[in-house]
C-alpha cells in the first residue's frame, strides 16, 4: 500500500518534470499558458481543441503543416516530438478544458431535463383541472 502510493507519486513527479521540459522550449514564443500568437504568426494554441493541436504538430513534424512565412520554424520545433510528446502536450493544452466542457454539458442536460419534467407536470397538472372541471360541469348538467 504505502509502496504503491509513493510509486505513485514518483510516476506523478517524473511525468511532470518530463512535462515542464517538454513545454519550456514552447513558452518563449507561445507564452506559458500557450496564451499568445507565437511571432505573431501562429494562432492561439489555447483556444484550440486537443485533436487539431495533436493534427497541427504531425504535420509540422511531417515537414507539410503550416500556414505562415514562419511555418518552418515550427516544424524545426515539432522534428524532436515524438507522438507522445505529442499527445501529452495537446492533453496538458487542452484536455481540462475538454473534461470542463463535458461537465457544462452534462449541466446542461440535467437542467432541460428538469425543465421537461416541471413543463410536463405542469401540462398533466392543467389536464387533471380540465378533466375534473368537464366531470363537474357535465355531472351539473344531469342533476
Ligand atoms: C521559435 C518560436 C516557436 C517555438 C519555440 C514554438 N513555436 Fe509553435 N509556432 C510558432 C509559429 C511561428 C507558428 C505558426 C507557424 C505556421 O503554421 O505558419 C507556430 C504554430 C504552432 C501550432 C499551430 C498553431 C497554428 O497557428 O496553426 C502549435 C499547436 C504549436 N505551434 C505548438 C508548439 C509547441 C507545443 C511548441 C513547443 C514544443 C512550440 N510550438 C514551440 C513558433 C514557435
Amino acid at each position: 500500500m504505502k509502496k504503491t502510493a509513493m510509486l505513485l507519486t514518483a510516476v506523478s513527479f517524473l511525468s511532470t518534470a518530463a512535462f515542464a521540459a517538454n513545454t519550456a522550449a514552447c513558452a518563449g514564443c507561445h507564452g506559458k499558458d500557450f496564451e499568445k500568437a507565437a511571432m505573431g504568426q501562429s494562432k492561439v494554441v489555447k483556444d484550440m481543441s486537443k485533436e487539431d493541436i495533436i493534427a497541427s504538430l504531425k504535420a509540422y513534424k511531417a515537414g507539410t503543416g503550416g500556414h505562415s512565412a514562419m511555418k518552418g520554424v515550427m516544424q524545426g520545433q515539432a522534428k524532436g516530438l515524438s507522438d507522445a510528446d505529442i499527445e501529452a502536450i495537446a492533453e496538458q493544452i487542452a484536455g481540462g478544458k475538454e473534461e470542463a466542457k463535458s461537465a457544462t454539458d452534462e449541466v446542461v442536460d440535467a437542467a432541460k431535463d428538469a425543465a421537461d419534467d416541471a413543463a410536463k407536470q405542469v401540462a398533466d397538472k392543467a389536464v387533471d383541472t380540465a378533466t375534473q372541471k368537464a366531470t363537474e360541469k357535465a355531472a351539473g348538467m344531469l342533476k
